[in-house]
């Protein structure tokens, strides 16, 4: 039997390149090796944007689609929406006894985005969501959890909730283990350490090639660099970061190029153009392929339907190891 990935991200918006270097990438890579579940994390999304539920469909369409088009095959990954699985709201209810507020409050992951969304006080929701990625994990029993670095904290706690889980109860959870991308963080087009969509310096990946374009050749660079005979520094630049995770092959040359001051800013930019493209239009025909609604809504409901008969099976496992299976038996599920 094939060990299992769980992994997916909120729908709050098209994905970007930073989302492939971080994530997609290696859940690409790993889906004929493993038994791959993708959740798009819809009830999470809530967590910052509970007043404006009206979103979520169009948005859970397009991490979808974005999936896809990164090259997940659908005949092999199960894709499905979070608030559709029953078994991961029961779940969190049940980790949430064991687990303080203590543990949830010093998650630094918790700690930044709090900071960043100005929360001076936290719903509940926000505070535990953790929690809910416990159960997002561990309602499939996964053994393996690929995301970026900054999910390191939750996956830690998903450890904890399994590990306690069954030493209170017994043992029904794997102790799921993260990857983390070996490819660094990708920094935005600002030259910022981080491509986020709320910083608007991204490229997505349903981005039109003219605005790729607009994107890459207005890109921070070197800003000691007046002249393409300068010598460069490589290591603070946006594009010369680009070209390490998607040009390996040539980053090297350019990197000892830029120092040289052989080659100019402008070159550099068109060749990184021609690599993104080469890498972008080959997703943007797989998009195509999968973008009637009709054809996107039936991978999503039945990768849910599947999920809801995996959340089943284990809640089968987890009311019995709670004593909590008082009808069984009795034609009552
Ligand atoms: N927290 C993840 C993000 O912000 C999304 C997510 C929800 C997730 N549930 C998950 C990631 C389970 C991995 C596993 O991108």
């Amino acid at each position: 039997m094939k060990r299992r990935i769980l992994t997916g991200e909120r729908p709050t918006g098209p994905l970007h390149l930073g989302h492939f270097v971080g994530s997609l990438s290696n859940r690409v890579a790993l889906q004929d090796e493993y038994d791959t579940f993708i959740i798009i994390a819809d009830v999470q999304a809530l967590t910052t944007n509970f007043d404006r539920p009206e979103a979520l469909a169009g948005d859970v369409r397009q991490v979808a689609l974005d999936n896809l088009a990164a090259g997940l095959d659908p005949g092999k990954v199960c894709i499905f929406v979070q608030s559709m699985v029953p078994a991961i709201a029961e779940l969190t209810v049940f980790f949430s006894m064991f687990v303080t507020v203590n543990r949830l409050r010093h998650n630094p992951t918790i700690k930044t985005e709090a900071a960043a969304y100005g929360y001076t006080d936290m719903t509940y929701g926000f505070l535990g969501y953790p929690v809910s990625q416990a159960a997002d994990i561990l309602f499939c029993r996964a053994d393996l959890v690929p995301v970026g670095e900054d999910q390191l904290p939750h996956i830690e706690i998903t450890r904890f909730v399994a590990r306690r889980f069954n030493e209170l109860y017994g043992k029904v959870f794997p102790e799921p283990d993260a990857m983390v991308s070996r490819i660094p963080r990708l920094v935005g087009l600002d030259g910022a350490a981080k491509m986020s969509k709320s910083m608007g310096n991204c490229i997505y990946l349903n981005d039109e090639p003219a605005s790729v374009r607009e994107k890459v050749m207005s890109a921070v660079t070197d800003p000691a660099r007046i002249h393409k005979t300068d010598p460069g520094h490589p290591e603070i630049c946006t594009i010369c970061a680009y070209h390490a995770a998607f040009n390996q092959g040539e980053h090297e040359d350019i990197v000892s190029r830029c120092r040289a001051g052989a080659v100019g800013c402008v070159a550099c930019k068109k060749r990184l153009l021609e690599v993104l493209e080469a890498f972008l239009e080959p997703m943007r025909e797989r998009r195509l392929g999968f973008s009637s609604r009709r054809v996107l809504d039936e991978i999503l409901e039945s990768g849910t339907e599947r999920a809801r008969r995996e959340g089943e099976a284990t809640l089968g496992m987890v009311r019995p190891a709670m004593s909590m299976d008082y009808f069984s038996g009795k034609g009552l599920e």
